[in-house]
């Protein structure tokens, strides 16, 4: 049955996870490979509410399933007898030398999957030559970070009311050398995610979510205890007491700004003089203003499914995208990457890159940086290996043409 056809299935019964039922590294070789490895394993370590943090999406969670199969609609179209002796993952992406046409997406409070989580997370990126990207509510401040790595870290941002912190917050991320801002757009409001509710993620049943900690008593120790501080790092100075993850997120939720348009995107593109990527479009109309807002790129993007549950899937709306802002934009796009194939399809139809979201974060929270390091080794030797096999030496050769579309995706 093919991933997305076993998704499916699985979720209409129950959505167990499809790689669990189906053993993965259970009663097989104990090293992890796959996205869906380091998943398991992360799930092994982390306290129930905080698994569930990463793993959900908004409402049924329908947008976040088709972020994944979706890439099962495309087919790569196998050449052979073409001279790949060359194959060369490496290219530009916005504006940086890459080892692959990939980054690692912003994730809010990734420091408490895995001790100092963003630094692991930005090593390893560093050790693959590609991009991380530090979320504005990571655990980890961005000078942290950046004193770990020899480039700088990608930065993102959202739009609060408070514009005196926002402006603070371009000039700490420039003055950490930061050059490239993901700023993202789709969260006027949060997204309904029920799991959050239902695992004490946002609050209530304290004795529950002691039990929680109290199971997991190697994640307790590595990072509960030894991860400390667990204050957001760019916001501590701005609620009471830093060590209250609640008081954060009441701070946070409070400053969501839902009456923000393009004129704020012009607004901030005058304040920030590195490159500007806005994060969240899904349509070529808002890919337009993007641009003629002036910014230097998109990231094609959902959230991950957890916003607008029931909007298409980001593979979907790439094309859409690509078409409108291809030639003057950078065009990213993220949502279901997985693995080497899924970002060959996405350079193919138009994308410069792809960020990964979820599987950063299971590897660091299973087997730390040197997880990371090893999905990231994976994945790029995946992506060399199919464009060898599809007779392609470099990036820039993929195109539409080189994949077979089922079900209108184009
Ligand atoms: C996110 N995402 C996100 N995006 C952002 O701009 N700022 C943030 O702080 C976060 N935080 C966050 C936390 C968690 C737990 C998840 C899963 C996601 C969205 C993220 O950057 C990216 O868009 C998606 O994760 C991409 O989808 P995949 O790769 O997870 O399927």
């Amino acid at each position: 049955m093919r991933r997305g056809m076993r998704r499916t299935a699985a979720r209409m019964a129950g959505k167990k996870s499809v790689k669990m039922s189906m053993g993965v590294l259970r009663g097989r070789s104990h090293v992890p490979v796959t996205a869906e490895d380091y998943q398991f394993l992360a799930h092994r370590r982390l306290p129930h509410f905080l698994r569930d943090y990463i793993d959900g999406g908004a409402g049924g969670e329908d947008s976040m399933a088709a972020n994944e199969d979706d890439f099962q609609l495309l087919c790569l179209r196998q050449r052979v007898m073409r001279d790949v002796s060359r194959v060369d993952t490496a290219t530009e992406l916005c504006g940086r030398s890459v080892s692959m046409p990939v980054a690692l997406a912003p994730i809010g409070m990734a420091g408490m999957m895995a001790r100092r989580g963003e630094v692991q997370g930005a090593r390893a990126a560093a050790n693959a030559g590609v991009p991380f990207t530090l979320s504005t509510v990571g655990i980890c401040p961005v000078e942290e970070v950046n004193a770990a790595v020899p480039d700088p870290c990608w930065f993102q941002l959202y739009m609060l009311r408070d514009r005196g912190i926002v402006e603070a917050l371009l000039q700490r991320a420039a003055s950490a050398g930061c050059d490239t801002l993901l700023f993202t757009v789709d969260l006027a409001v949060t997204g309904m995610r029920h799991r959050d509710a239902q695992s004490g993620m946002l609050g209530g049943a304290p004795l529950a979510k002691a039990m929680q900690l109290l199971t997991r008593p190697r994640w307790l120790l590595d990072v509960g205890i030894r991860g400390k501080p667990h204050s957001f790092g760019h916001l501590s100075d701005l609620v009471a007491d830093p060590n209250d993850l609640g008081a954060y997120k009441d701070f946070v939720d409070s400053q969501f700004d839902p009456s923000v348009t393009w004129t704020d995107i012009e607004w901030l593109r005058a304040r920030w003089q590195g490159r500007l990527i806005i994060k969240g479009i899904m349509s070529d109309e808002d890919a337009r203003a993007a641009a003629a807002a002036g910014a230097d790129g998109v990231v094609v993007s959902n959230h991950g499914g957890r916003q607008l549950d029931g909007v298409s899937s980001t593979i979907r709306k790439l094309p859409e995208v690509a078409a409108a802002v291809g030639e003057s934009l950078d065009v990213l796009l993220d949502g279901g990457i997985r693995c080497g194939t899924d970002v060959v399809k996405a350079v193919a139809l138009g994308a410069d890159g792809v960020l990964i979201g979820r599987p950063w974060v299971w590897a660091v929270a299973a087997r730390g940086e040197q997880g990371l390091r090893d999905y990231l080794s994976v994945m790029q030797q995946e992506i060399a290996a199919t464009m060898a096999l599809m007779g392609v030496n470099r990036t820039e050769e993929l195109n539409p043409e080189l994949l077979e579309m089922d079900q209108g995706i184009c």
